[in-house]
Protein backbone atom coordinates (compact mmCIF):
# COMPACT_ATOMS: atom_id res chain seq x y z
CA UNK A 1 0.00 0.00 0.00
CA UNK A 2 3.09 2.23 0.08
CA UNK A 3 3.06 3.52 -3.57
CA UNK A 4 -0.68 3.51 -3.39
CA UNK A 5 -3.46 5.58 -1.91
CA UNK A 6 -6.89 5.12 -1.90
CA UNK A 7 -8.47 8.11 -2.76
CA UNK A 8 -11.85 5.75 -3.60
CA UNK A 9 -14.11 9.01 -1.80
CA UNK A 10 -17.48 8.07 -2.39
CA UNK A 11 -19.54 11.29 -2.44
CA UNK A 12 -22.57 12.87 -1.24
CA UNK A 13 -24.66 14.53 -3.32
CA UNK A 14 -23.94 18.29 -2.83
CA UNK A 15 -20.49 17.81 -4.93
CA UNK A 16 -21.96 19.77 -8.15
CA UNK A 17 -20.23 23.32 -7.12
CA UNK A 18 -22.79 25.99 -6.94
CA UNK A 19 -20.93 28.86 -7.64
CA UNK A 20 -22.60 31.90 -9.68
CA UNK A 21 -20.20 30.64 -12.64
CA UNK A 22 -21.53 27.50 -14.17
CA UNK A 23 -19.03 24.85 -14.62
CA UNK A 24 -18.15 22.50 -17.48
CA UNK A 25 -20.42 19.84 -18.75
CA UNK A 26 -21.48 17.50 -15.65
CA UNK A 27 -22.67 14.11 -16.95
CA UNK A 28 -26.54 13.51 -16.91
CA UNK A 29 -27.99 11.82 -13.97
CA UNK A 30 -30.13 9.35 -15.52
CA UNK A 31 -28.19 6.69 -17.95
CA UNK A 32 -29.82 4.62 -20.03
CA UNK A 33 -27.68 1.03 -20.33
CA UNK A 34 -26.11 0.72 -23.81
CA UNK A 35 -26.09 -3.03 -23.29
CA UNK A 36 -26.09 -6.33 -21.92
CA UNK A 37 -24.70 -7.61 -19.46
CA UNK A 38 -23.76 -4.68 -17.05
CA UNK A 39 -19.88 -4.75 -16.26
CA UNK A 40 -18.67 -5.05 -12.96
CA UNK A 41 -16.45 -2.07 -13.75
CA UNK A 42 -14.91 0.50 -15.96
CA UNK A 43 -11.46 0.96 -15.38
CA UNK A 44 -10.22 4.58 -16.81
CA UNK A 45 -6.32 4.89 -17.17
CA UNK A 46 -5.65 8.56 -16.34
CA UNK A 47 -2.48 8.75 -15.15
CA UNK A 48 -0.05 9.63 -17.58
CA UNK A 49 1.79 13.05 -18.28
CA UNK A 50 0.96 14.06 -21.59
CA UNK A 51 4.27 16.47 -21.90
CA UNK A 52 3.14 16.75 -25.33
CA UNK A 53 0.64 19.15 -24.48
CA UNK A 54 3.12 21.37 -22.93
CA UNK A 55 0.47 22.81 -20.27
CA UNK A 56 -0.34 23.75 -16.92
CA UNK A 57 -3.46 21.44 -17.05
CA UNK A 58 -3.41 17.65 -16.90
CA UNK A 59 -4.00 16.33 -20.62
CA UNK A 60 -6.85 14.72 -19.38
CA UNK A 61 -8.78 17.73 -18.12
CA UNK A 62 -8.48 19.88 -21.17
CA UNK A 63 -11.53 20.64 -23.22
CA UNK A 64 -13.32 19.77 -26.31
CA UNK A 65 -17.20 20.95 -26.76
CA UNK A 66 -17.53 21.75 -23.12
CA UNK A 67 -16.22 18.73 -21.60
CA UNK A 68 -13.21 17.77 -20.40
CA UNK A 69 -11.85 14.65 -22.04
CA UNK A 70 -12.25 12.68 -19.11
CA UNK A 71 -15.86 13.80 -19.26
CA UNK A 72 -16.07 12.63 -22.91
CA UNK A 73 -14.98 8.88 -21.40
CA UNK A 74 -16.12 9.24 -18.43
CA UNK A 75 -19.77 9.64 -20.05
CA UNK A 76 -19.85 6.94 -22.36
CA UNK A 77 -18.50 4.43 -19.71
CA UNK A 78 -21.17 5.99 -17.10
CA UNK A 79 -23.72 4.52 -20.23
CA UNK A 80 -22.75 1.03 -19.64
CA UNK A 81 -24.09 1.17 -15.97
CA UNK A 82 -20.88 -0.28 -14.33
CA UNK A 83 -21.54 -1.36 -10.82
CA UNK A 84 -17.68 0.41 -10.31
CA UNK A 85 -16.58 3.69 -12.08
CA UNK A 86 -12.76 3.72 -11.50
CA UNK A 87 -10.59 6.41 -12.54
CA UNK A 88 -6.90 6.02 -12.28
CA UNK A 89 -4.81 9.42 -11.58
CA UNK A 90 -1.51 9.96 -11.15
CA UNK A 91 -0.11 13.30 -12.93
CA UNK A 92 -2.10 16.21 -11.67
CA UNK A 93 -4.28 13.42 -9.36
CA UNK A 94 -6.20 16.35 -7.20
CA UNK A 95 -7.05 18.05 -10.31
CA UNK A 96 -7.86 14.59 -12.06
CA UNK A 97 -9.37 12.98 -9.06
CA UNK A 98 -11.82 16.41 -8.32
CA UNK A 99 -12.77 16.47 -12.18
CA UNK A 100 -13.83 12.61 -11.89
CA UNK A 101 -16.06 12.99 -8.70
CA UNK A 102 -17.85 16.39 -10.06
CA UNK A 103 -18.53 14.52 -13.43
CA UNK A 104 -19.38 11.28 -11.91
CA UNK A 105 -19.97 11.29 -7.88
CA UNK A 106 -19.44 8.26 -6.32
CA UNK A 107 -15.99 7.21 -8.83
CA UNK A 108 -13.56 5.68 -7.38
CA UNK A 109 -10.63 7.64 -7.51
CA UNK A 110 -7.25 5.61 -7.80
CA UNK A 111 -3.81 7.18 -7.46
CA UNK A 112 -1.02 5.71 -9.22
CA UNK A 113 2.28 7.19 -7.83
CA UNK A 114 4.68 5.90 -10.04
CA UNK A 115 3.85 5.04 -13.48
CA UNK A 116 4.33 1.93 -13.82
CA UNK A 117 2.83 0.96 -17.14
CA UNK A 118 -0.63 0.49 -17.91
CA UNK A 119 -0.39 -3.05 -16.62
CA UNK A 120 0.81 -1.61 -13.26
CA UNK A 121 -1.61 0.89 -13.10
CA UNK A 122 -4.39 -1.73 -13.30
CA UNK A 123 -2.71 -4.03 -10.53
CA UNK A 124 -3.15 -0.67 -8.55
CA UNK A 125 -7.03 -0.65 -8.90
CA UNK A 126 -7.20 -4.74 -8.49
CA UNK A 127 -5.05 -3.75 -5.01
CA UNK A 128 -6.84 -0.99 -4.09
CA UNK A 129 -10.74 -2.52 -4.69
CA UNK A 130 -10.03 -6.25 -4.62
CA UNK A 131 -10.97 -8.47 -6.91
CA UNK A 132 -13.97 -7.94 -9.66
CA UNK A 133 -15.58 -11.02 -10.03
CA UNK A 134 -17.70 -10.15 -13.77
CA UNK A 135 -16.57 -8.47 -16.88
CA UNK A 136 -13.88 -5.02 -16.59
CA UNK A 137 -13.75 -2.87 -18.88
CA UNK A 138 -10.78 -0.65 -19.12
CA UNK A 139 -10.24 2.43 -21.16
CA UNK A 140 -8.30 5.40 -21.40
CA UNK A 141 -9.32 9.14 -20.46
CA UNK A 142 -7.47 10.58 -23.75
CA UNK A 143 -9.61 8.22 -26.47
CA UNK A 144 -12.39 11.07 -25.90
CA UNK A 145 -14.30 9.92 -29.42
CA UNK A 146 -15.03 6.52 -28.20
CA UNK A 147 -18.91 5.56 -28.10
CA UNK A 148 -20.94 4.11 -25.66
CA UNK A 149 -22.11 1.82 -28.10
CA UNK A 150 -18.51 0.70 -29.30
CA UNK A 151 -18.04 -0.34 -25.49
CA UNK A 152 -21.29 -2.00 -25.44
CA UNK A 153 -20.43 -3.94 -28.38
CA UNK A 154 -17.08 -4.85 -26.84
CA UNK A 155 -18.75 -5.93 -23.84
CA UNK A 156 -21.55 -7.81 -25.62
CA UNK A 157 -19.55 -9.97 -27.95
CA UNK A 158 -17.27 -10.79 -25.32
CA UNK A 159 -19.72 -11.47 -23.17
CA UNK A 160 -21.49 -14.05 -25.97
CA UNK A 161 -18.13 -15.33 -26.57
CA UNK A 162 -16.96 -16.24 -23.69
CA UNK A 163 -13.85 -14.97 -23.74
CA UNK A 164 -11.15 -14.14 -21.11
CA UNK A 165 -10.01 -10.65 -23.24
CA UNK A 166 -11.26 -9.15 -25.97
CA UNK A 167 -9.31 -6.28 -27.13
CA UNK A 168 -11.20 -3.59 -29.48
CA UNK A 169 -9.28 -3.08 -32.50
CA UNK A 170 -9.05 -0.65 -35.50
CA UNK A 171 -7.29 -0.64 -39.15
CA UNK A 172 -5.33 2.53 -39.71
CA UNK A 173 -3.07 3.52 -42.55
CA UNK A 174 -0.59 4.84 -40.18
CA UNK A 175 0.05 2.33 -37.44
CA UNK A 176 2.97 4.17 -36.45
CA UNK A 177 3.43 3.97 -32.27
CA UNK A 178 0.77 1.89 -31.79
CA UNK A 179 0.46 -1.78 -30.39
CA UNK A 180 0.01 -4.28 -33.09
CA UNK A 181 -2.23 -7.13 -33.67
CA UNK A 182 -0.66 -10.58 -33.83
CA UNK A 183 -3.03 -13.24 -35.47
CA UNK A 184 -2.28 -17.31 -35.58
CA UNK A 185 -3.22 -19.11 -38.35
CA UNK A 186 -6.18 -19.41 -37.81
CA UNK A 187 -6.89 -16.10 -37.61
CA UNK A 188 -7.93 -15.76 -34.27
CA UNK A 189 -5.68 -13.33 -31.75
CA UNK A 190 -2.69 -14.64 -30.33
CA UNK A 191 -0.64 -11.59 -29.14
CA UNK A 192 0.03 -7.66 -28.62
CA UNK A 193 3.40 -6.27 -29.61
CA UNK A 194 4.01 -3.05 -28.61
CA UNK A 195 6.31 -1.06 -31.37
CA UNK A 196 9.28 -0.57 -29.26
CA UNK A 197 9.28 -4.45 -29.22
CA UNK A 198 8.14 -5.48 -32.64
CA UNK A 199 10.10 -6.86 -35.26
CA UNK A 200 9.92 -5.36 -38.92
CA UNK A 201 7.40 -7.31 -40.27
CA UNK A 202 5.42 -7.16 -37.41
CA UNK A 203 5.75 -3.01 -38.02
CA UNK A 204 4.16 -3.68 -41.36
CA UNK A 205 0.89 -5.13 -39.44
CA UNK A 206 -1.63 -2.40 -39.83
CA UNK A 207 -4.31 -3.70 -37.10
CA UNK A 208 -3.50 -1.88 -33.85
CA UNK A 209 -4.13 -1.88 -30.53
CA UNK A 210 -7.17 0.54 -28.96
CA UNK A 211 -6.31 0.23 -25.55
CA UNK A 212 -9.69 -0.41 -24.79
CA UNK A 213 -10.58 -3.86 -23.44
CA UNK A 214 -13.32 -6.24 -21.73
CA UNK A 215 -11.58 -8.41 -19.45
CA UNK A 216 -12.71 -11.58 -17.03
CA UNK A 217 -12.28 -9.64 -14.08
CA UNK A 218 -10.83 -13.11 -11.80
CA UNK A 219 -8.63 -14.03 -14.56
CA UNK A 220 -7.45 -10.53 -15.08
CA UNK A 221 -6.84 -9.57 -11.45
CA UNK A 222 -4.22 -12.82 -11.67
CA UNK A 223 -2.65 -12.27 -14.94
CA UNK A 224 -1.71 -8.54 -13.83
CA UNK A 225 0.09 -10.00 -10.95
CA UNK A 226 2.30 -12.02 -13.79
CA UNK A 227 3.13 -9.45 -16.15
CA UNK A 228 7.06 -8.63 -16.56
CA UNK A 229 8.78 -5.83 -17.04
CA UNK A 230 11.60 -7.42 -19.39
CA UNK A 231 10.46 -5.22 -22.33
CA UNK A 232 11.96 -2.36 -24.07
CA UNK A 233 10.05 0.04 -21.76
CA UNK A 234 10.55 -1.85 -18.98
CA UNK A 235 7.30 -1.26 -18.31
CA UNK A 236 4.34 -3.40 -16.85
CA UNK A 237 2.32 -3.57 -19.74
CA UNK A 238 -1.47 -4.21 -19.58
CA UNK A 239 -1.18 -5.77 -23.43
CA UNK A 240 0.58 -8.85 -22.06
CA UNK A 241 -2.42 -10.13 -20.74
CA UNK A 242 -3.61 -11.31 -23.87
CA UNK A 243 -0.47 -13.95 -24.42
CA UNK A 244 -1.00 -14.74 -20.45
CA UNK A 245 -4.49 -15.53 -20.80
CA UNK A 246 -4.04 -17.65 -23.89
CA UNK A 247 -0.75 -19.33 -22.82
CA UNK A 248 -3.38 -20.42 -19.77
CA UNK A 249 -5.55 -21.42 -22.01
CA UNK A 250 -8.17 -19.31 -21.90
CA UNK A 251 -10.11 -18.01 -25.09
CA UNK A 252 -9.21 -14.41 -26.50
CA UNK A 253 -10.68 -12.47 -29.21
CA UNK A 254 -10.56 -9.31 -31.13
CA UNK A 255 -13.71 -6.72 -31.36
CA UNK A 256 -12.57 -4.11 -35.00
CA UNK A 257 -13.67 -0.84 -34.43
CA UNK A 258 -15.82 0.17 -37.33
CA UNK A 259 -14.96 3.67 -37.10
CA UNK A 260 -11.11 4.13 -36.84
CA UNK A 261 -11.91 7.88 -35.59
CA UNK A 262 -13.28 6.69 -32.40
CA UNK A 263 -9.81 5.42 -31.42
CA UNK A 264 -7.76 8.12 -32.21
CA UNK A 265 -5.83 9.44 -28.79
CA UNK A 266 -4.96 13.26 -28.18
CA UNK A 267 -1.33 13.38 -27.08
CA UNK A 268 -0.94 16.90 -28.55
CA UNK A 269 -2.36 20.16 -29.38
CA UNK A 270 -3.21 19.42 -32.99
CA UNK A 271 -4.81 15.77 -32.12
CA UNK A 272 -6.83 17.94 -29.69
CA UNK A 273 -7.84 20.28 -32.10
CA UNK A 274 -8.81 17.04 -34.13
CA UNK A 275 -10.70 15.07 -32.14
CA UNK A 276 -12.50 18.58 -31.17
CA UNK A 277 -13.67 19.09 -34.83
CA UNK A 278 -15.03 15.29 -35.10
CA UNK A 279 -16.75 15.50 -32.01
CA UNK A 280 -18.78 19.10 -33.21
CA UNK A 281 -19.31 17.38 -36.67
CA UNK A 282 -21.14 14.66 -34.42
CA UNK A 283 -23.11 16.87 -32.54
CA UNK A 284 -24.12 19.13 -35.56
CA UNK A 285 -25.21 16.25 -37.86
CA UNK A 286 -27.01 14.76 -35.08
CA UNK A 287 -29.00 18.55 -34.97
CA UNK A 288 -29.19 18.53 -38.27
CA UNK A 289 -30.81 15.01 -38.56
CA UNK A 290 -33.43 16.39 -35.61
CA UNK A 291 -34.40 19.10 -37.72
CA UNK A 292 -32.32 22.31 -37.00
CA UNK A 293 -30.44 24.56 -40.01
CA UNK A 294 -26.79 24.59 -40.03
CA UNK A 295 -25.52 26.79 -43.05
CA UNK A 296 -21.98 25.94 -42.51
CA UNK A 297 -20.88 23.10 -40.01
CA UNK A 298 -17.33 23.75 -40.60
CA UNK A 299 -17.83 27.22 -38.61
CA UNK A 300 -20.09 26.30 -36.20
CA UNK A 301 -19.25 25.10 -33.04
CA UNK A 302 -21.77 23.74 -29.78
CA UNK A 303 -21.10 21.74 -26.80
CA UNK A 304 -22.67 18.49 -25.71
CA UNK A 305 -25.15 20.14 -23.50
CA UNK A 306 -26.20 22.34 -26.05
CA UNK A 307 -30.13 21.85 -26.65
CA UNK A 308 -31.70 23.20 -30.16
CA UNK A 309 -35.54 23.56 -30.75
CA UNK A 310 -37.06 22.35 -34.17
CA UNK A 311 -36.26 24.78 -37.31
CA UNK A 312 -33.97 26.29 -35.46
CA UNK A 313 -31.15 27.97 -37.97
CA UNK A 314 -27.88 28.51 -37.03
CA UNK A 315 -25.88 30.95 -39.23
CA UNK A 316 -21.76 30.77 -39.64
CA UNK A 317 -19.48 31.72 -36.77
CA UNK A 318 -21.65 30.92 -34.16
CA UNK A 319 -20.13 29.11 -30.47
CA UNK A 320 -22.80 28.09 -28.30
CA UNK A 321 -21.39 27.00 -25.31
CA UNK A 322 -22.42 25.38 -21.72
CA UNK A 323 -26.18 25.45 -21.15
CA UNK A 324 -27.16 27.54 -24.15
CA UNK A 325 -30.79 26.06 -25.43
CA UNK A 326 -32.29 27.69 -28.45
CA UNK A 327 -35.96 27.45 -29.09
CA UNK A 328 -37.48 26.38 -32.25
CA UNK A 329 -37.56 28.77 -35.40
CA UNK A 330 -34.72 30.94 -33.85
CA UNK A 331 -32.08 31.95 -35.97
CA UNK A 332 -28.71 32.67 -34.51
CA UNK A 333 -25.83 34.23 -36.14
CA UNK A 334 -23.48 35.08 -38.07
CA UNK A 335 -20.94 35.79 -35.63
CA UNK A 336 -22.73 34.54 -32.07
CA UNK A 337 -21.04 33.47 -29.14
CA UNK A 338 -23.74 32.32 -26.43
CA UNK A 339 -23.37 30.79 -23.48
CA UNK A 340 -25.22 29.38 -20.82
CA UNK A 341 -28.14 31.67 -22.76
CA UNK A 342 -31.83 30.87 -23.38
CA UNK A 343 -33.58 31.92 -26.54
CA UNK A 344 -37.29 31.72 -26.85
CA UNK A 345 -39.07 30.31 -30.08
CA UNK A 346 -38.17 33.09 -32.88
CA UNK A 347 -36.00 35.19 -31.82
CA UNK A 348 -33.11 36.42 -33.62
CA UNK A 349 -29.60 37.08 -32.42
CA UNK A 350 -27.22 38.10 -34.67
CA UNK A 351 -23.36 39.18 -33.79
CA UNK A 352 -23.95 39.25 -30.35
CA UNK A 353 -22.14 38.30 -27.52
CA UNK A 354 -24.67 36.73 -24.92
CA UNK A 355 -23.43 35.05 -21.64
CA UNK A 356 -25.84 33.90 -18.71
CA UNK A 357 -28.95 35.84 -20.66
CA UNK A 358 -32.86 35.13 -21.19
CA UNK A 359 -33.96 36.15 -25.00
CA UNK A 360 -37.97 35.93 -24.91
CA UNK A 361 -39.91 34.81 -28.28
CA UNK A 362 -39.71 36.45 -31.10
CA UNK A 363 -37.22 39.33 -29.85
CA UNK A 364 -34.04 40.65 -31.50
CA UNK A 365 -30.74 41.04 -30.32
CA UNK A 366 -28.09 43.25 -32.21
CA UNK A 367 -26.39 43.65 -34.58
CA UNK A 368 -23.16 44.20 -31.97
CA UNK A 369 -24.65 43.77 -28.45
CA UNK A 370 -23.80 42.13 -25.52
CA UNK A 371 -25.78 40.74 -22.74
CA UNK A 372 -23.97 40.32 -19.65
CA UNK A 373 -25.31 37.86 -17.07
CA UNK A 374 -28.70 38.18 -15.50
CA UNK A 375 -30.19 40.25 -19.09
CA UNK A 376 -33.47 39.25 -19.83
CA UNK A 377 -35.25 40.49 -22.91
CA UNK A 378 -38.93 39.81 -22.64
CA UNK A 379 -41.10 38.47 -25.81
CA UNK A 380 -40.83 40.75 -29.00
CA UNK A 381 -38.28 42.80 -27.08
CA UNK A 382 -35.36 44.72 -28.96
CA UNK A 383 -32.03 45.48 -28.58
CA UNK A 384 -30.03 46.87 -30.92
CA UNK A 385 -26.48 48.13 -31.79
CA UNK A 386 -23.72 49.00 -29.71
CA UNK A 387 -26.21 47.74 -26.28
CA UNK A 388 -24.88 46.38 -23.66
CA UNK A 389 -27.10 44.98 -20.53
CA UNK A 390 -26.80 43.58 -17.77
CA UNK A 391 -28.79 42.69 -14.66
CA UNK A 392 -31.39 43.93 -16.69
CA UNK A 393 -34.95 43.04 -17.34
CA UNK A 394 -36.86 44.59 -20.74
CA UNK A 395 -40.50 43.98 -20.56
CA UNK A 396 -42.26 42.74 -23.49
CA UNK A 397 -42.19 45.37 -26.97
CA UNK A 398 -39.53 47.47 -25.04
CA UNK A 399 -36.99 48.47 -27.71
CA UNK A 400 -33.29 49.68 -27.00
CA UNK A 401 -32.13 50.50 -30.32
CA UNK A 402 -28.71 52.19 -30.30
CA UNK A 403 -25.27 52.90 -28.38
CA UNK A 404 -26.76 52.13 -24.84
CA UNK A 405 -26.02 50.63 -21.22
CA UNK A 406 -28.48 49.18 -19.43
CA UNK A 407 -27.18 47.78 -15.93
CA UNK A 408 -29.12 46.75 -12.99
CA UNK A 409 -32.64 47.47 -14.31
CA UNK A 410 -35.87 46.74 -14.76
CA UNK A 411 -37.67 48.22 -17.73
CA UNK A 412 -41.37 47.65 -18.57
CA UNK A 413 -43.38 46.95 -21.55
CA UNK A 414 -43.61 48.98 -24.71
CA UNK A 415 -41.01 51.29 -23.55
CA UNK A 416 -38.48 53.06 -25.96
CA UNK A 417 -34.89 54.35 -24.56
CA UNK A 418 -33.87 56.63 -26.97
CA UNK A 419 -29.94 56.26 -28.50
CA UNK A 420 -26.69 56.54 -26.08
CA UNK A 421 -28.91 56.58 -22.90
CA UNK A 422 -26.78 55.51 -20.23
CA UNK A 423 -27.80 53.82 -16.79
CA UNK A 424 -25.29 55.17 -14.59
CA UNK A 425 -25.99 52.32 -12.02
CA UNK A 426 -22.36 52.46 -9.87
CA UNK A 427 -21.02 55.23 -8.22
CA UNK A 428 -17.91 54.47 -7.49
CA UNK A 429 -18.60 52.27 -4.63
CA UNK A 430 -21.89 50.49 -4.94
CA UNK A 431 -24.22 49.53 -7.35
CA UNK A 432 -28.15 50.87 -7.76
CA UNK A 433 -31.34 49.94 -8.95
CA UNK A 434 -33.09 51.91 -11.88
CA UNK A 435 -36.84 51.30 -12.53
CA UNK A 436 -38.59 52.44 -15.38
CA UNK A 437 -42.27 51.65 -16.47
CA UNK A 438 -44.27 50.74 -18.97
CA UNK A 439 -45.00 52.67 -22.30
CA UNK A 440 -41.80 55.03 -21.36
CA UNK A 441 -40.27 57.47 -23.38
CA UNK A 442 -36.41 58.07 -22.57
CA UNK A 443 -35.12 60.75 -24.57
CA UNK A 444 -31.78 60.17 -26.43
CA UNK A 445 -29.11 60.84 -24.22
CA UNK A 446 -30.82 60.34 -21.14
CA UNK A 447 -28.74 59.88 -17.92
CA UNK A 448 -30.65 57.94 -15.27
CA UNK A 449 -28.78 57.99 -11.94
CA UNK A 450 -29.88 55.06 -10.30
CA UNK A 451 -31.67 54.97 -7.51
CA UNK A 452 -34.08 56.41 -9.57
CA UNK A 453 -37.43 55.77 -11.00
CA UNK A 454 -39.41 56.49 -13.94
CA UNK A 455 -43.26 55.69 -13.82
CA UNK A 456 -45.28 54.08 -16.23
CA UNK A 457 -46.20 56.76 -19.51
CA UNK A 458 -43.62 59.22 -18.50
CA UNK A 459 -41.03 60.42 -20.77
CA UNK A 460 -37.77 62.82 -20.25
CA UNK A 461 -36.20 65.06 -22.40
CA UNK A 462 -33.30 64.23 -24.76
CA UNK A 463 -29.83 65.05 -22.68
CA UNK A 464 -31.44 64.79 -19.51
CA UNK A 465 -29.52 63.65 -16.43
CA UNK A 466 -32.65 62.06 -14.52
CA UNK A 467 -31.62 62.29 -10.51
CA UNK A 468 -34.91 62.25 -9.39
CA UNK A 469 -37.65 60.25 -9.88
CA UNK A 470 -40.08 61.08 -13.27
CA UNK A 471 -44.00 60.19 -11.64
CA UNK A 472 -46.07 58.25 -13.62
CA UNK A 473 -47.25 60.45 -16.94
CA UNK A 474 -44.80 63.19 -16.24
CA UNK A 475 -42.17 64.48 -18.38
CA UNK A 476 -38.06 64.48 -16.53
CA UNK A 477 -36.17 67.47 -17.99
CA UNK A 478 -32.80 67.86 -16.50
CA UNK A 479 -30.34 70.22 -18.53
CA UNK A 480 -29.49 73.63 -18.49
CA UNK A 481 -31.05 75.99 -21.05
CA UNK A 482 -29.47 76.73 -24.58
CA UNK A 483 -28.43 80.20 -25.10
CA UNK A 484 -27.77 81.74 -28.44
CA UNK A 485 -24.64 84.21 -28.45
CA UNK A 486 -26.84 86.21 -31.74
CA UNK A 487 -24.11 86.93 -34.43
CA UNK A 488 -21.23 85.75 -32.39
CA UNK A 489 -19.70 83.99 -35.84
CA UNK A 490 -19.78 86.98 -38.06
CA UNK A 491 -17.67 88.65 -35.01
CA UNK A 492 -15.34 86.42 -33.80
CA UNK A 493 -14.62 84.72 -37.51
CA UNK A 494 -15.21 87.68 -40.00
CA UNK A 495 -15.09 86.50 -43.93
CA UNK A 496 -14.88 82.81 -42.75
CA UNK A 497 -16.91 80.75 -44.87
CA UNK A 498 -19.49 79.92 -42.13
CA UNK A 499 -19.51 84.04 -41.64
CA UNK A 500 -20.89 84.17 -45.42
CA UNK A 501 -23.06 81.18 -45.02
CA UNK A 502 -24.65 82.96 -41.69
CA UNK A 503 -24.53 86.21 -43.64
CA UNK A 504 -26.81 84.53 -46.69
CA UNK A 505 -29.17 82.97 -43.88
CA UNK A 506 -29.78 85.86 -42.57
CA UNK A 507 -30.53 87.59 -45.41
CA UNK A 508 -33.33 84.86 -46.82
CA UNK A 509 -34.95 84.25 -43.08
CA UNK A 510 -36.29 88.23 -42.97
CA UNK A 511 -39.39 87.11 -43.50
CA UNK A 512 -39.90 84.17 -41.53
CA UNK A 513 -39.43 86.01 -38.06
CA UNK A 514 -43.36 85.03 -37.12
CA UNK A 515 -42.65 81.22 -37.44
CA UNK A 516 -39.08 81.55 -34.99
CA UNK A 517 -41.05 83.84 -32.34
CA UNK A 518 -43.50 81.04 -32.40
CA UNK A 519 -41.01 78.65 -30.97
CA UNK A 520 -39.01 80.98 -28.73
CA UNK A 521 -42.55 81.01 -26.74
CA UNK A 522 -42.78 77.09 -26.20
CA UNK A 523 -39.61 76.61 -25.09
CA UNK A 524 -40.41 78.80 -22.13
CA UNK A 525 -42.26 76.16 -21.06
CA UNK A 526 -41.23 72.99 -21.72
CA UNK A 527 -43.92 70.88 -20.24
CA UNK A 528 -46.29 71.93 -23.11
CA UNK A 529 -43.49 71.40 -25.83
CA UNK A 530 -44.46 67.86 -27.53
CA UNK A 531 -40.99 67.52 -29.16
CA UNK A 532 -38.89 67.40 -26.05
CA UNK A 533 -39.04 63.90 -25.58
CA UNK A 534 -37.35 62.88 -29.08
CA UNK A 535 -36.47 59.51 -29.38
CA UNK A 536 -34.08 57.78 -31.09
CA UNK A 537 -36.38 54.79 -33.26
C1 LIG B 1 -0.81 1.79 -25.24
C2 LIG B 1 -0.81 0.28 -25.53
C3 LIG B 1 -0.74 0.07 -27.04
C4 LIG B 1 -1.90 0.77 -27.72
C5 LIG B 1 -1.91 2.23 -27.33
C6 LIG B 1 -3.16 2.88 -27.86
C7 LIG B 1 0.26 -0.77 -23.64
C8 LIG B 1 1.51 -1.42 -23.12
N1 LIG B 1 0.30 -0.32 -24.87
O1 LIG B 1 0.44 2.27 -25.68
O2 LIG B 1 -0.77 -1.31 -27.35
O3 LIG B 1 -1.80 0.64 -29.13
O4 LIG B 1 -1.91 2.39 -25.92
O5 LIG B 1 -3.15 4.23 -27.63
O6 LIG B 1 -0.72 -0.71 -22.92
N2 LIG B 1 -1.34 5.17 -18.24
C9 LIG B 1 -1.52 5.13 -16.89
N3 LIG B 1 -0.53 4.65 -16.11
C10 LIG B 1 0.64 4.20 -16.62
C11 LIG B 1 0.82 4.25 -18.01
C12 LIG B 1 -0.19 4.72 -18.80
O7 LIG B 1 -2.57 5.52 -16.38
O8 LIG B 1 1.50 3.79 -15.83
C13 LIG B 1 -2.41 5.68 -19.08
C14 LIG B 1 -2.01 6.93 -19.80
O9 LIG B 1 -2.44 8.08 -19.09
C15 LIG B 1 -2.77 6.81 -21.10
C16 LIG B 1 -2.92 5.34 -21.32
O10 LIG B 1 -2.69 4.73 -20.09
O11 LIG B 1 -4.06 7.37 -21.04
C17 LIG B 1 -1.96 4.80 -22.37
O12 LIG B 1 -0.66 5.00 -21.96
P1 LIG B 1 0.50 5.28 -22.99
O13 LIG B 1 1.76 5.36 -22.27
O14 LIG B 1 0.12 6.40 -23.87
O15 LIG B 1 0.47 3.93 -23.82
P2 LIG B 1 1.02 3.73 -25.28
O16 LIG B 1 2.48 3.61 -25.25
O17 LIG B 1 0.42 4.74 -26.17
CA1 LIG C 1 -0.67 6.93 -26.01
Amino acid sequence: MNTLAIVSRILSAGVTPEGPEPQMSVLPKETCRVSEPRPVAVIVLAAGEGTRMKSRIPKVLHPLCGRSMLGHVLAAAAELDPQHLVVVAGHGKDQVGAEAERLAPGVSVVVQDTLGGTGHAVRMVIEALGVMPGIVVVTYADMPLLRAQTLGALVREHAEAGHAVTVLTARVSDPAGYGRIIRDAGGGLAEIVEEADATPEQRAIDEINSGCYAFDGALLADAVKRVATSNAQRQEYLTDVVAIARGDGHPVGAVLAADPDEIQGVNDRVQLAQVQRVCNGRLLEAWMRAGVTITDPAATWIDVDVTLGQDAEILPGTHLEGRTEIGPGARIGPGCLLRDTTVGPDATVLYAVCERAEIGAGASVGPYARLRPGARIGPGAHIGTFVELKNATVGAGTKVPHLTYVGDADIGEHSNIGAATVFVNYDGAAKHHTTVGDHVRIGSDTMLVAPVQVGDGAFTAAGSVITDDVPPGALGVARSRQYNSAGWVERRHPGSPSAGAAARARQAQRPARKGRAQKDRAQKDPAQNDDEGSQGT
